[in-house]
């Protein structure tokens, strides 16, 4: 290393969480609001239950990932200086879901956006917090997905609605001078595909009106057939760009994190890159497809499941409207034996998060008081110059 070079940064995934709500859709109380069944839905696309919201919001769901990522982690929220939230179903058009988990979070040094991607959405996140890291900008980055997928689907529409559940899920990366952690990321887009899986209004395009009201522009719409072709292609294209870039050869693959979207898709990408079941995590038969939350919440439900270790190499793909796609290697560094939180420990994180929430509605109040006053102020200055002139 030359004199003045400074040394090589890496990105490591030092924390982990989920959240998923608890109300959970059969695939038999489906049935009974579309022409569809268990057996179909499980035949064709391996998925048995998905969760769905009932009062929380996207917003809510990536608030309780992050928690548990930065406790898992023993990070506090002022130690995180960039946030970056993957969403197709965020709080609002703006402010961005991610700023309004930074207040909630209370981390006050935090930069905050967020990014979309529709299901290739954290793949991508991953990817712009670990360049962050790398090139010097930041030190510590939250990169969550979450999504509320359930209010943008048209619950008359049997071939969407199966599909889709909810759910969040974090990773908290940190600098470190040590090899390891995120090794390669690719990403890919094909926006001439964007028509086979969309959301039409909503955007600049076909703003909000009667009419796209009427006729459901603002759910999802998918051809489901393409939307599969470009899936398999994709997914073991992807998958092998991600190790070739990590210079690991596929026999070094420990665990591949697909995108849970359809059992069907991932078999084919398994069988194709020749990986035993052993070697690919699937899910998709809890939550349905959570979009840009499916590869975070797969990797800590793999983690839970003790499918993770120290130096294990593993690839996380996806796909999704763009069309788009995104692969990334990592080399695990973190120990997984999740520690023990104790019940002071707890305590004084409800504390610190009642404190942030107090800190954010007293700013709220301080703002308007002052905007106010200062009112008050320049309406009383206008008139004594009005008054002196
Ligand atoms: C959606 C998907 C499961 C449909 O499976 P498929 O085998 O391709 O089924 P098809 O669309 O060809 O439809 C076959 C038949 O089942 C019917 N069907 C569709 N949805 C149904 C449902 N929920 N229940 C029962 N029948 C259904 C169709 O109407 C069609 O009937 P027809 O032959 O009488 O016209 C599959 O195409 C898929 O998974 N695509 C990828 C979707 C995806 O992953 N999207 C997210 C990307 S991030």
């Amino acid at each position: 290393m030359a004199a003045n070079q400074s040394p090589q940064r890496f990105a490591h995934i030092i924390g982990w969480g989920k959240y998923v709500p608890p109300n959970v859709l059969t695939n038999d109380e489906l049935a009974k609001r579309v022409d569809t069944s268990d057996a179909w839905i499980r035949e064709r696309t391996g998925i048995m239950e998905r969760r769905i919201v009932t009062k929380e919001t996207t917003a809510m769901l990536g608030l309780y990932a992050a928690q548990e990522a930065l406790e898992v982690a023993d990070v506090a929220p002022n130690e995180i200086d960039l946030i970056i939230v993957a969403t197709s179903t965020p709080e609002y058009i703006f402010p961005a879901t991610a700023s309004v988990i930074q207040d909630q979070l209370g981390a006050d040094n935090a930069g905050a956006f967020d990014l979309s991607a529709a299901c290739s959405g954290f793949v991508y996140a991953l990817s712009v917090g670990a360049a962050m890291i790398r090139s010097g900008q930041h030190n510590t980055a939250l990169v969550i997905g979450a999504e509320t997928f359930s209010k943008i689907l048209n619950w008359k529409d049997r071939a969407t609605c199966i599909l889709f559940g909810d759910g969040a899920g974090a990773l908290l990366l940190r600098a470190s001078d040590q090899p390891g952690g995120i090794l390669s990321t690719v990403l890919g887009s094909d926006g001439s595909g964007g028509d086979l899986l969309n959301v039409p209004a909503g955007g600049s395009r076909n703003p909000a009106s009667l009419e796209t009201v009427m006729n459901n522009l603002h759910t999802v719409k998918m051809n489901g057939r393409e939307v599969y072709r470009f899936a398999t292609r994709v997914m073991v294209d992807a998958t092998k760009q991600a190790l070739v870039k990590a210079n690991l050869p596929l026999t070094e693959l420990d665990l591949l994190i697909p995108h849970q979207a359809n059992a069907r898709i991932i078999d084919y990408a398994a069988r194709t890159l020749q990986l035993p079941p052993e070697k690919v995590f699937q899910n998709v038969e809890h939550y349905g497809n959570t979009s840009a939350a499916s590869i975070p919440l797969a990797l800590v439900e793999a983690i839970e499941a003790k499918r993770v270790n120290p130096g294990d190499h593993l690839v996380m793909v996806g796909f999704g409207g763009g069309l788009s796609w995104g692969s990334c290697a990592v080399e695990w560094t973190a120990p997984t034996d999740k520690r023990l939180i104790t019940p002071q420990r707890a305590a004084q994180s409800r504390l610190r998060y009642r404190w942030a929430n107090f800190k954010s509605f007293s700013h709220r109040v301080l703002r308007r008081v002052d905007s106010g006053v200062t009112h008050v102020l320049d309406r009383i200055e206008g008139r004594q110059n009005g008054h002196s002139g």
